[in-house]
């Protein structure tokens, strides 16, 4: 059996990483020159791909930190896991001088270096009810101590960083404003893909992050290149795709990298000769029906019938309307109703901005349920 020359599921760097020279020229030069970052697109369009990528590219040059807030549910566990990544930028798996900088630097927090069962370096911080907010303050400081010690400017990714207002968002924001703005050895990217709830925090005059970041919208990638890099991935493991195969995934999959990917690692296990474009409708079934318990538990978490009938229309039209053609053809009630439905949809992640449903296979599975 060959292997599969697609990935999906995680960001991808190095020989997996494909063209994003425009945006990688821009990233890579606001991390040079200590400019803030706010970069955001709708999900799976290659926004940690992108700055891991920029990361790995910058290599010795400078030191780079990525936290994921996704999976951070405290103060706590956010001050360990950016203590604990500058920590290991820094240092890498050194696990003595983890700690004696961390007791230099941050005694206050009563920091310990702690090998995980995986062999990976985790630090605990011990943070008080009471003096929280001080304590914070040191954590943030710990990169902008340490980079000025080492004389290494310092970049700290913060992605999906919108998860931030489930941990007491507002205060955080101003402690975070009133430090950051003083690091002059570090500066800060902010990603995620929850765009309205970014652009409140970063451009409300009345928000701690007012303009602290110079904003980066992440685009769709162009059609011919995906299509080269199809072509380029079945040639490099034996396997051969037809102009009207790539044409066709690239066109469904608008720009959109994870798309391609996904269709593609399924195009290829069919069959890893595919002239026939038809056998993309049959890797778009196959996805579709392998996601259906997926999709089931969404739909079931979509309670309003009004939200309900929405979505289907979306799934049929591409896109929202207000008219009236629209409203009568979908038992919709009035254009009101909808917008309300679309803002409660977009809070879900499930419809996006311009009123699109953000992922192309739960549209196919919608399809296929009338
Ligand atoms: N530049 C790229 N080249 C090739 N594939 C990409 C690229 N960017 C993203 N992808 C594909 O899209 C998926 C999602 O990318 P990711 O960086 O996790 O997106 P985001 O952070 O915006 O949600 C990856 O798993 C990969 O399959
Ligand atoms: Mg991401």
């Amino acid at each position: 059996m060959r292997r599969n020359p697609f990935t999906f599921g995680r960001a991808v760097t190095g020989p997996d990483f494909v063209d994003r020279e425009e945006e990688l020229k821009i990233v890579m030069e606001a991390m040079l020159s200590g400019q803030s970052l706010l970069l955001y697109s709708p999900r799976r369009l290659g926004k940690t791909s992108l700055l891991l990528e920029a990361k790995q590219r910058l290599g010795r040059k400078l030191d780079v930190s990525y936290v994921d807030l996704y999976p951070i549910t405290s103060r706590q566990r956010l001050a360990e896991e950016i203590v604990g990544a500058v920590a290991k930028t820094s240092f890498r798996a050194n696990v003595s001088k983890i700690a004696k900088n961390l007791t230099e630097l941050l005694s206050s927090l009563r920091p310990r270096a702690v090998l995980t069962p995986q062999g990976d370096v985790g630090i605990e911080l011990v943070l008080s009810e009471k003096n929280w907010e001080q304590e914070m303050e040191d954590a943030f400081d710990f990169g902008e101590k340490l980079a000025k010690k080492r004389k290494k400017p310092l970049v700290i990714i913060l992605d999906e960083f919108q998860e931030i207002r489930n941990l007491d968002g507002s205060d955080l924001e101003k402690l975070m404003r009133s430090r950051f703005q003083l690091h002059k050895h570090v500066s800060y990217v902010f990603c995620g893909s929850k765009k309205h709830i970014l652009a409140e925090m970063f451009s409300d005059e009345a928000r701690a992050l007012y303009k602290f970041a110079k904003p980066m919208l992440l685009g769709p990638m162009d059609p011919s290149v995906l299509e080269r890099f199809i072509k380029k991935r079945f040639l490099s493991e034996g396997g051969r795709v037809s102009k009207e195969t790539t044409r066709k995934i690239a066109a469904i999959s608008k720009g959109n990298p994870y798309n391609v990917q996904r269709i593609c690692y399924e195009v290829w296990s069919l069959s890893n000769q595919a002239d026939d474009p038809g056998v993309v409708d049959e890797a778009v079934d196959q996805i579709v029906m392998h996601s259906s318990p997926e999709f089931e538990q969404i739909w079931e978490q979509i309670r309003g019938h009004d939200q309900r009938r929405l979505l289907e229309a979306l799934a049929q039209e591409g896109q929202v309307s207000y008219s009236v053609n629209f409203i009568r053809n979908y038992k919709l009630k009035t254009s009101s109703h909808i917008q309300k439905s679309i803002k409660l949809l977009q809070k879900k992640g499930i419809v996006d901005e311009d009123g699109t449903i953000s992922d192309f296979f739960f549209v196919e599975w919608i399809r296929r349920q009338q």
